[in-house]
């Protein structure tokens, strides 16, 4: 046993990958033969199937049948190193995650055609540690350091689907049909198996594969457009501890006041963390003209007595869909009479684009309707000059609102972004499908199209609304909208002086 820190095939990289920092470089014989054994049997029988089991299999199920004889191949990722040994937290594919429900880095779901014209699901997966090789206790991932995994027949049961140790996949990829698909980009290994297995050698073949590849990705992202129930709810679980963290924050700002946007962006994070996984994307914590920078995740800036705060923030649950709303809240409690014009018409904006959401609408309408209001709103002000329809027609206003009115939501936060654009980004909305409805104004600092004192602020308003046979349901109502909302939403946390 005193070999055992050798380097494995890449197949067996997983066992034997040795820790980097270890400081007894060698392990006796005695001490390996004493590892191995002592054991209790942990195995844990009787598991029943996680929650989501029907509607995985239905996917699966889903998309077999638009790729008939084909083989698909989802793997969902490997740990990233962040520096020399320590990792990213890991976070599976989505489309791995929406056909399996599993969670865990290394896996790899494989639909193989069968007899029958549908196809046989076979889950490879990462087996425990077997106690005999040591790997448990000095690789880099053993379960004694990275905690325990499930079992073949444990993860078996819990997903209601075929399992296989990971390191027969290649063996399993070579035989067989080689009309194979991959989505890829999330585990180079598999992505290179699956290039060996077609064995392409001209680029005209190779462009082909690509081809092939992309429609699987494409056609995920259209099957996950509308989501079923079950996803639905998981989308409002995510929503409801936003709402939660969203309140923690409006608590902490005399504590933010005293240090940095990082507070705010802590203080949500602890949420996050406790009721989910992690935040679905980067939290957006912008004090005063930082939030005038869209995607500003520095958060390292003053949150200041008389500024607004733009928190833009989302829990991604266990299950990994995540919600994503933007409220903008004065950090006095008060909005000052510039910045409550400036939230009053971002809110009017959004009202019309939330009434445009509704079954049978143009995805595009709930755009278009909030970039009217800001467009008359501005012209109003003078920063725009008339008529509205031709600065609609050059999206003249797009200086001061830079972003879309919204996106779906789901697994990802922009979510089903490859889906086709008749399906999506042309298509109309159906019930079941969840977005999101955030128009902005943005007035940089720079700007001297803009009147001094509109100069550094920055309003967004967010919402993630579903879509309903009847119309709409905002599912991130526990929070206030409307500036008067948000001043009593304020008064009734922040602590008093
Ligand atoms: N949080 C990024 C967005 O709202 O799209
Ligand atoms: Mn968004
Ligand atoms: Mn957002």
């Amino acid at each position: 046993m005193s070999d055992q820190q050798r380097p494995g095939d890449r197949a067996d990289a997983f066992v034997f990958t040795p820790r980097k920092n270890g400081q007894s470089q060698s392990v006796s014989d005695e001490l390996a033969a004493w590892m191995s054994t002592g054991w209790a049997d942990t195995e844990l029988r009787d598991l029943d199937p996680i929650e989501q089991a029907p509607h995985t299999a239905r996917r699966r199920a889903a998309l077999g049948a638009a790729f008939p004889g084909e083989r698909l191949v989802v793997p969902a990722g490997q740990l990233v190193t962040r520096s020399n040994d320590t990792e990213y937290p890991f976070r599976a594919a989505t489309d791995y995650a929406y056909l399996t429900g599993d969670t865990a880095d290394g896996g790899c779901l494989v639909l193989t055609p069968n007899a029958d014209g549908g196809h046989d699901a076979v889950l490879y997966l990462k087996p425990r540690s077997d106690r005999e090789n040591g790997e448990f206790w000095l690789g880099q991932y053993g379960e004694l350091w990275t905690g325990r995994r499930n079992s073949l027949q444990e993860a078996s049961a819990l997903f209601a689907v075929a399992t296989a140790d990971v390191r027969t996949l290649p063996e399993a990829l070579r035989s067989g049909t080689t009309a194979l698909r991959v989505v890829r980009g999330h585990d180079a290994d598999v992505d290179a198996l699956v290039d060996e297995v077609r064995g392409d050698t001209d680029s005209e073949a190779k462009a082909k594969s690509a081809r092939l590849d992309t429609e699987l990705g494409v056609a995920l992202a259209d099957h996950r457009l509308v989501k079923d129930e079950w996803e639905v709810a998981q989308l409002q679980r995510a929503v409801d501890a936003t709402v939660r963290g969203f309140g923690d924050v409006a608590a902490a700002l005399p504590q933010a006041r005293d240090t940095s946007e990082r507070f705010v962006e802590g203080t949500f994070f602890l949420r996050a963390r406790v009721e989910g996984n992690d935040v679905g994307y980067g939290t957006i914590a912008a004090s005063g003209a930082n939030a005038t920078t869209l995607h500003w995740t520095r958060n390292d800036g003053s949150v200041r007595e008389g500024d607004l705060l733009l928190l833009d923030a989302g829990v991604e649950t266990t299950t990994l869909y995540t919600a994503d709303v933007t409220r903008t809240m004065p950090v006095s409690g008060t909005f000052t009479d510039l910045q409550r014009k400036v939230y009053d018409l971002v809110y009017a904006a959004q009202e019309a684009g939330i009434a445009a959401v509704a079954p049978g609408r143009p995805f595009g309408d709930f755009h278009k309707a909030a970039q009217r209001v800001l467009a008359e709103g501005l012209v109003e002000w003078g920063l725009l000059e008339g008529p509205v329809e031709r600065i609609l027609e050059l999206g003249l206003q797009r200086r001061y609102t830079l972003h879309g009115t919204g996106h779906m939501l789901g697994l990802d936060v922009h979510d089903c972004a490859v889906a086709r654009q008749e399906a999506h980004l042309y298509g109309e909305l159906e019930p079941g499908m969840v977005l999101t409805v955030e128009p902005g104004l943005y007035f940089q600092p720079d700007d001297l199209t803009v009147p001094e004192e509109l100069r550094g602020i920055g309003v967004r308003i967010e919402d993630d609304v579903l879509v309903t046979e009847e119309g709409r349901t905002v599912m991130s109502a526990g929070l206030p909208r409307s500036s008067a909302e948000v001043e009593a939403w304020l008064a009734e946390r922040l602590p008093r002086a």
